[in-house]
């Protein structure tokens, strides 16, 4: 792999303008995930991304990437193996950058596998960024604990939790993504997670009034999409029920970690979610990551909180 030393300082590829509404982002708050050996963000500037996945390096657009990258793009396209072209706001295609490039392949994050494939929305199937509540998870969860994941896509997180013993049922309304999930379930030698192919909130409703409780709920869900009944779904309506239900379903002592990459929601609203839990008992926070090249990408915020 390279590093800066080798790579001419000069020919950086220039800053995209700064988004012009923004947030503060304190750097108290954040959470910095680390590289590991099958994961790294080599750089990052332009409006794109340049990473490592096991052997595969990918170019992605990253709307948060806006200062300058280190490396020219020309030694990015030299290093990937694949790129993302953006063809509008929400489509695009992966463009082919060498002639060895695997459409799917898998790495592993510590004693967890993951299989990756080259999605039409840019995603890989793994978001690495989430490695600061994969630490949470892992240092709070004991044996025998019972784990909500909701909007719970390729499974990272149930994973995690089920590697550290915890009983976990995993709920995404997307078929394809179950499926994933529990190849990747497969694939890391684990068992057991119990699948729920349903609406997020619909779920979680109906656990509360069968009287189900958690030690603990994951959850990221995503900026908008559709609801149980086909009706248009916006996290910033959301948030308030969200929040209201996984206190809900909360034993005395649980944990809640609500995730997300909307730009609609941000660190006050999330403290707002988080009043629900009462005075003092959640606390907001920013997903960042620092490239190889020192460059700092900012991902996203999240709310955790304790009954
Ligand atoms: C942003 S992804 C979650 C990423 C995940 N936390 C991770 O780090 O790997 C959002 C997921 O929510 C699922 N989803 C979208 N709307 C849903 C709904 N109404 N109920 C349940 N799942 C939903 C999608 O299928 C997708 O898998």
């Amino acid at each position: 792999m390279p590093s800066p030393s080798n790579v001419s300082q000069r020919r950086r590829h220039p800053a995209r303008p700064k988004a012009s509404a923004r947030e503060a982002r304190p750097e108290n708050l954040r959470e910095y995930a680390a590289a590991w050996s099958d994961y790294e963000l080599l750089d990052a500037g332009g409006g794109r991304k340049l990473e490592r996945w096991g052997e595969v390096v990918t170019i992605r657009p990253e709307i948060n990437a806006d200062a300058d990258a280190l490396w020219p793009l020309a030694q990015w396209r030299e290093l990937a193996h694949w790129e993302f072209v953006e063809t509008s706001s929400t489509q695009g295609r992966w463009q082919k950058l060498r002639a060895d490039a695997p459409e799917s392949w898998s790495i592993a994050y510590r004693q967890l596998h993951f299989n990756l494939k080259l999605t039409q929305f840019k995603h890989l199937g793994l978001f690495p960024e989430q490695q600061a509540n994969w630490r949470f998870i892992a240092e709070r969860v004991v044996p025998g604990a019972r784990i909500l994941n909701l909007f719970a896509y390729t499974g990272a997180a149930s994973l995690v939790a089920r590697a550290a013993g915890a009983d976990v049922t995993h709920v995404d309304s997307v078929r394809q993504m179950l499926d994933w999930a529990n190849a990747n379930q497969t694939l890391s030698g684990l068992a057991d997670i119990k699948w729920v192919l349903e609406d997020a909130l619909k779920f979680a409703g109906r656990e509360l009034k069968r009287g189900k409780r958690y030690d603990g709920i994951i959850m990221d869900p995503p900026a908008w999409g559709l609801g149980a009944n086909g009706e248009k779904w916006k996290l910033e309506h959301q948030l308030p029920r969200l929040a209201e239900t996984a206190r809900g379903l909360l034993q005395p002592g649980g944990f809640l970690i609500l995730n997300t990459y909307s730009p609609k929601v941000g660190l006050q609203e999330l403290a707002a979610a988080g009043l629900h839990f009462g005075q003092g008992q959640s606390e907001t926070r920013q997903l960042w990551a620092r490239s190889q090249t020192g460059n700092d990408l900012y991902y996203g915020n999240l709310l955790r909180a304790v009954v």
